[in-house]
């Protein structure tokens, strides 16, 4: 995603500090703390603006939702948001996914999101898709037992790609549906695709 330069992007992030958490490998195995009785941990990698993050968490006060994105100029978005709001359930963390083994504890996440991530439609980057076996690998550990994965796109290549890829890693799928039917809560990029009619493919994936 090609994201404009925010203005004060420094003093804007500074603003809205307390949703980043900048210390995100200490807070391994301990994300559950920030809000105490939660009843599950939600995470969104490549949240982009927050949209989708900030909504979930006003929607289920009673889960902790932790947004991942490695640009800062669209988290920071998200960030004011949920400082505008009030959200006390939500924590921004800049990285890049390749990272997540190192930001959570095994078993630690009960339902992983990833929506409209970039396609790299090149096969030579087909292991930067987040849905590619390399990222399968990684994320398998991390889950809960009743763990899922909710993955969505408007790419049909990428859709079918990511069937293969979980396939191939014993994934069990799910609620599978290539012009599947809004949600409550959509993301910035599914709002403007169904805005234009274009199909959104739409998967649920678990372990077991
Ligand atoms: C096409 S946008 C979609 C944003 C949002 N999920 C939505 O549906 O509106 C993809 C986002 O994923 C982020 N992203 C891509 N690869 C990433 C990675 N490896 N780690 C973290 N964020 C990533 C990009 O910076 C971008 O904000």
């Amino acid at each position: 995603m090609r994201m404009r330069k925010r203005k004060n992007l420094a003093a804007r992030m500074e603003s809205a500090a307390a949703w980043l958490v900048r210390d995100a490998e200490q807070t391994a195995g301990h994300w559950r703390e920030i809000l105490p009785g939660c009843t599950r941990l939600l995470v969104e990698l490549g949240c982009g603006m927050g949209r989708f993050a900030c909504d979930t968490a006003a929607a289920e006060p009673e889960s902790m939702i932790v947004a991942l994105e490695r640009v800062p100029d669209a988290i920071v978005i998200g960030m004011e948001r949920a400082r505008r709001e009030g959200l006390q359930n939500i924590r921004f963390v800049l990285a890049d996914a390749g990272n997540l083994e190192k930001l959570f504890a095994p078993g630690e996440i009960d339902r992983l999101f990833i929506h409209f991530c970039d396609p790299w439609p090149h096969w030579k980057t087909a292991p930067r898709r987040l849905v590619a076996r390399n990222f399968l690998r990684v994320y398998r550990p991390l889950l809960s037992e009743n763990g899922t994965l909710r993955f969505k796109t408007d790419n049909a290549p990428l859709f079918a790609f990511a069937q293969k890829e979980l396939a191939a890693e014993g994934w069990i799928v799910t609620g599978c549906d290539e012009d599947s039917p809004p949600e409550a809560v959509m993301t910035e990029y599914e709002t403007k695709f169904r805005a234009l009619g274009v199909p959104i493919g739409a998967l649920t994936a678990r372990l077991f």
